[in-house]
This record gives structure tokens, C-alpha cells and sequence, in this order.
């Protein structure tokens, strides 16, 4: 069984969709009720719903150890929220307050999780947990500080959680996706949109589908001489 945080939209949703039909039983943790319960009706298998703030710590823990004894084990963990704050400003520009909310959900808030799912994992000596970072990490979108200094943030956490836990059965990798529209994007200045997807040379964007698919060789059985990765989704932007 798995746990899907921002599964109310988007990549979240995509990543539910594809490891539902694939057979997973899953726990779907967002803030939006109505979305996530959309994402619930369209999955095949057992699913269970829990409106969670990941920033909040005893939130997180509590539905953690909720889905531990409903399910019985936790294999999955798919850490897709995430938020991007205001764009299109440079840093002097940048609010300390807004900096600090994109920290919280996109690298506090992945850090909770899988702090709260590691020692449910490590029972069963085996795990797969996938942070979904962003090109914006690897190579800093301008326009961007906050977003891309957070997602930089995660791939660090993926690379001291790949070496921690290289002993045991689990691993944590992490996902780079250039741009993938979706109501993130879709809430962008158009400017600072164009700015990503001019990079891109393909000269696309990424489609949901391709994430998902990604996504879940990640978190297969398959996927099992990884860990500490962030692996590329851009189109060819990062050859690294
Ligand atoms: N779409 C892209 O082009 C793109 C590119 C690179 C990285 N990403 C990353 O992929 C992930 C998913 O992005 P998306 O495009 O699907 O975004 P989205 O906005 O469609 O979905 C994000 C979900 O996260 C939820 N969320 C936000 N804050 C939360 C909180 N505190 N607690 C619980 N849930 C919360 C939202 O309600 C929403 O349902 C994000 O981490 C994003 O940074 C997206």
C-alpha cells in the first residue's frame, strides 16, 4: 500500500491513478476535500481519503500511524504536494514570509511525511519513497528563488536519505519534471511560464501520463539498485 500526499490534483492524482489500476491500495493525503475525493472516485482499488496540512507535524503523524493500523504496512510514500508561492521576482523582491511557506510545504512538509513513514517501513525492511523535486532545483529558475531553493532543498534530503537507509530495503529517490500543465503551472505569470518551457528542447511541455509512468517504475519492486537519485523528467533540459 501506498501514500499519495497532493493527490487532489494534478502529478498527485496522475501517480494515484497509475498505481491504483496497478493494483495499490492507497491513502491520498491533501487539504482539498472536494479534489481529493474526485481523485477517490477514480480509482479501481482500495483507497482511503485523509485531509492532512503536511506542514503540520502532529497531523502528519496522526494519519500516518492512522494508515499504518488501517492498512497494516506502508510500502509507498509519493510525496507530490507542493506549492510554487509568488514567481516572476527576483530575490530582493522576494518576501521572507511567502520563502518561508514554500520551504514549509515543499521541503518541511516531505520531510514529515517520510520522517512519520521511515520506522512504519523499516518493520517490514522494505519501502519506496519518491520526493518529487523540480528542474527549478537542479539548475535555479529565475523568477523563482524560493520555489527552486526549496526543491534544491529536497534533492539534498534525497541524497542523505538514499545513503541512510542504503542498508536496508528501502529507497528514496526523487523526480525533476521541467513543466507539466497542471493548476501549479496553470497559476503562473505567463511570463515566468514561458521562461521554463522556452528552455525545454523538446520544445513540449511533459504530460501527466509520462510523469505517472515515471513515477511508478520509481516506486517499483524493479527500481531496486537506486537510491538517493533524482531522476529526469525535462525533456532534455538536465543531462545530469
Ligand atoms: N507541474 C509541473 O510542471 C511541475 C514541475 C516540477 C515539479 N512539480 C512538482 O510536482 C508536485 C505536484 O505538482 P502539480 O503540478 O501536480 O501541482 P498541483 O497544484 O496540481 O497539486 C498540488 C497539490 O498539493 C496540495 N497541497 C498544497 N499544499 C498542501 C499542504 N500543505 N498539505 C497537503 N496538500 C497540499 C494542493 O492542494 C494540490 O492538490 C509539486 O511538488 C510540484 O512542485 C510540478
Amino acid at each position: 500500500m501506498g501514500i499519495v500526499t497532493g493527490a487532489a490534483s494534478g502529478l498527485g492524482r496522475a501517480i494515484a491513478k497509475k498505481l491504483s489500476a496497478e493494483g495499490a491500495s492507497l491513502a491520498l493525503f491533501d487539504l482539498n476535500t472536494d479534489e481529493l475525493n474526485a481523485t477517490q472516485n477514480v480509482l479501481t482499488g482500495r483507497s482511503a481519503t485523509y485531509i492532512v496540512d503536511i506542514t503540520n507535524e502532529s497531523a502528519v503523524r496522526e494519519a500516518i500511524s492512522n494508515v499504518a493500523e488501517t492498512f497494516g504496512r506502508i510500502d509507498l510514500l509519493i510525496n507530490s504536494a507542493g506549492i510554487t508561492g509568488k514567481t516572476n521576482l527576483k530575490s530582493h523582491e522576494t518576501a521572507t514570509e511567502d520563502l518561508l511557506s514554500v520551504f514549509n510545504v515543499n521541503f518541511i512538509g516531505s520531510y514529515l511525511t517520510s520522517k512519520y513513514v521511515l520506522p512504519v517501513m523499516l518493520r517490514n525492511n522494505y519501502g519506496r519513497i519518491l520526493h518529487m523535486a523540480s528542474i527549478a532545483g537542479k539548475e535555479g529558475n529565475a523568477g523563482m528563488l524560493a520555489y527552486s531553493a526549496s526543491k534544491a532543498a529536497v534533492i539534498g534530503m534525497t541524497k542523505v536519505q538514499g545513503k541512510e537507509y542504503a542498508g536496508t530495503g528501502i529507497t528514496i529517490n526523487a523526480l525533476a519534471p521541467a513543466v507539466i500543465r497542471t493548476a501549479l503551472v496553470d497559476a503562473m505569470p505567463e511570463e515566468q511560464v514561458k521562461y521554463m518551457t522556452d528552455k525545454i528542447p523538446m520544445q513540449r511541455c511533459g504530460t501527466l501520463e509520462e510523469a505517472a509512468n515515471h513515477a511508478a517504475f520509481i516506486v517499483s519492486e524493479q527500481n531496486s539498485f537506486t537510491t538517493g537519485f533524482t531522476f529526469d523528467l525535462s525533456g532534455g533540459r538536465a543531462t545530469y
